[in-house]
């Protein structure tokens, strides 16, 4: 895996010129007081280094005769060791991790002008982290201020993102064996899920099932909290909570997905509790079958990113349309968004180190295109929230549909020749999910 971290900076390397990147790790959240949550670096961070401690910089120097990649870390600290586990230390970030330099982080004001006298532009994120903007800002201006003295040094600052963001929204085979991986353990989770579900038991317990199985496959853990949504709690699309028993006939919508070696897989399957659809579930559910295989079938090379998601509409507004829920001709309707009651959310975002994950997905008026290795959810739904007004000039909703929500999603590959679904493992036509 060196090999390829080093690849990626080469790659960014060679697109800054004269600049110089900065890259600071994620901070150790706090959970509360001073227990904290379980550490997990920044995805560009480790996109590029591999390196998995909080505390470190990294700088990307391209045009430095000596250092090119250099690494601020944590020093080695016998104490602090026996609390919190191994660091790294100064000597292994160049020997496990590549740098040219390393030196420990309390050196970073004091070491780091050297990495930007002589560069053009300063390529840098500005992030969450404001302590460290003002850090990296400081610098800036004394470079500049100083600017006349040396003649050289950075006279901008420039978002790394464009050309970072880029380049993760393009897996590599070894990025998408463990997107492969991660979508695998998930799979198995989903349908282990479908196996014991039934009327009595509490949406934790399936919740409990999933995330044994993601642990026990070796995944770090869920990707996102997980969703096990009963009833009418499938209409609130974040619902977390999983604390309700499940009935006889609602459905169960589970929207879990893991993550494995940090690449992350995003599932949602809706199926009936006790094995079979009602009539009003069964009809819901097709349509939002229908919208989502007709989304995917989209999915090819060339594509526009959008068009996954307005086939996606297309197919549940005629749907709504078919069933009374709305009422009108289709284009107006899809124009005039008359199917954001029931269907408020994107259908799809990219998938990869975040379950959002990074990449451009509209360039002014254009869409993306989409691309032979990008990884993608496809993920519709219908949601007939308890107490939705209809506009002015649609139908009142008949009762029967009211609290039915629904969400399929699979996680998928760009091919070059269309796609590959990575998630088809777990079963959505009626007849399999139903027993
Ligand atoms: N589970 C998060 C999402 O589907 O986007
Ligand atoms: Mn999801
Ligand atoms: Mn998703």
């Amino acid at each position: 895996m060196q090999a390829e971290y080093r690849q990626r900076r080469e790659q960014l390397m060679a697109k800054i010129g004269n600049g110089t990147a900065i890259f600071r790790s994620a901070p150790m959240a706090v959970m509360h007081n001073d227990v904290e949550y379980v550490y997990r670096q920044e995805s560009d961070f480790f996109y590029l280094t591999g390196f998995n401690e909080p505390q470190a910089v990294a700088v990307l120097a391209p045009h430095h005769s000596e250092h090119r990649f250099v690494l601020f870390v944590q020093p080695k600290d016998r104490e602090k060791e026996v609390w919190t586990g191994y660091l790294c230390g100064v000597d292994a970030a160049k020997e496990i991790y590549g740098a040219d330099a390393a030196y420990p982080i309390a050196e970073l004001d004091e070491k780091l002008p050297q990495y930007l006298e002589k560069s053009d532009r300063i390529f840098y994120h500005l992030g969450r982290d404001r302590n460290f903007n003002d850090q990296v800002l400081q610098h800036y201006q004394r470079l500049l201020r100083t600017y006349p003295k040396r003649g050289t040094g950075p006279i901008a600052i420039e978002d790394t993102s464009t050309i970072l963001h880029s380049m993760r929204l393009h897996k590599s085979p070894s990025e998408l064996e463990l997107m492969r991986q991660a979508a695998a353990i998930a799979t198995e989770a989903h349908n282990h899920a479908l196996q014991i579900t039934a009327p009595g038991r509490y949406e934790y317990e399936i919740q409990a099932e999933i995330e044994h199985i993601f642990r026990l496959r070796g995944a770090m853990g869920p990707a996102y909290p997980s969703i096990v949504a009963a009833g009418a709690n499938a209409c609130v699309l974040h619902y977390i909570e999983n604390n309700c028993q499940m009935q006889e006939n609602d459905l169960l919508l589970i929207d879990a997905g893991c993550a494995y070696g940090y690449y992350n897989s995003d599932i949602t399957r809706t199926f009936p509790v006790n094995g079979k659809f009602t009539p009003e579930q069964k009809i819901l559910y097709e349509i939002v079958l229908s919208a989502q295989e007709k989304a995917i079938a989209q999915v090819q090379p060339g594509n526009p990113f959008s068009l996954v998601h307005d086939t996606a509409v297309r197919v549940l507004t005629e749907g709504l349309v078919e069933i009374g829920i709305l009422k009108g001709e289709i284009d107006k309707l899809i124009e005039d968004e008359k199917y954001k009651p029931f269907y408020m959310h994107r259908t799809s975002h990219w998938l990869g180190l975040d379950v959002h994950d990074v990449g451009v997905y509209q360039y002014g008026d254009n869409s993306q295109i989409l691309q032979p290795g990008q990884v993608l959810t496809v993920e519709p739904g219908l949601y007939i929230v308890p107490d939705t007004k209809p506009a002015e000039d649609q139908p009142e909703i008949d009762p029967r549909w009211v609290g039915i929500g629904i969400r399929i999603e699979d996680d998928v590959l760009v091919t070059p020749t269309g796609h590959e679904v990575l998630t088809a493992g777990v079963p959505k036509a009626v007849k399999d999910v139903e027993r």
